[in-house]
């Protein structure tokens, strides 16, 4: 299980996306918070700056799309050059049809989970994805404290991934820190989006670093 780094752009100065980008050069994805103000309480940024960003950087892009109906307006982002785009289930109203949708557009297909969701009800259409995202926080904010209930639903994922034999990465988005990723990792994670632990340290290439050591331990 190759272990994945994606810093949250979430927690980067927005004036300075390029840079922030550039600040973290090691890592393997640049995960990008889109928010509309009502799948979430809080509104960041949307199409026109993940286009930018996608000239602006050679990192592939790990679009979450914190949206609703991203049935209408995920496939964009496909479109744009974003390597990966991860819709709720909550707000998808076809989420197979989204899936095929957003691979046929050349993208990873990821589908996320808010902490009160559960996987069961999804095992079946786990193999139309790419990527399982489960929240360790609330959506909508980064800084927020890691929620440990969460850790058993990572585990489940890990075991339908095995049992089904999928080849389907396990994203976890939320408080994942020096204090966190070693606990997510055991779980079963290997995907690990981190926002504030990286760009709120004066050296985000080297926490980078410092969290894939951990994650890989
Ligand atoms: C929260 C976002 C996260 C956020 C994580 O809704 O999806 O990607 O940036 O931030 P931290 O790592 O600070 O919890
Ligand atoms: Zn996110």
């Amino acid at each position: 299980m190759a272990v994945q780094i994606a810093p949250s752009i979430l927690s980067a100065d927005f004036a300075r996306l390029a840079e922030a980008a550039d600040a973290v050069s090691a890592a393997d994805w640049l995960h990008v918070d889109v928010m509309d103000n009502h799948f979430v309480p809080n509104l960041t940024i949307g199409l026109p700056v993940v286009e930018s960003l996608l000239a602006a950087t050679r990192l592939p892009i790990d679009c979450h799309l914190m949206i609703n109906d991203p049935d209408r307006w995920a496939p964009a982002y496909a479109e744009a050059g974003a390597k990966s785009v991860t819709f709720h289930v909550e707000a998808a109203h076809a989420p197979i049809r989204l899936a095929r949708e957003l691979r046929g557009k050349g993208a990873r297909a990821g589908m996320a989970l808010k902490p009160a969701t559960p996987v069961e009800p999804y095992e079946d259409l786990l193999g139309e994805l790419d990527m399982l995202l489960v929240m360790t926080v609330e959506p909508g904010f980064g800084g927020q404290k890691f929620l440990d209930v969460c850790l058993p639903k990572i585990r489940r994922c890990r075991e339908l991934i095995g049992r089904h034999g999928l080849d389907l990465w396990l994203q976890v988005d939320g408080g994942v820190s020096a204090e966190t990723i070693e606990r997510c990792a055991e779980a079963g994670a290997d995907v690990f989006v981190a926002g504030s632990a990286v760009f709120g340290a004066d050296d985000p290439s080297r926490v980078v670093e410092e969290l894939r050591r951990m994650a890989q331990s």
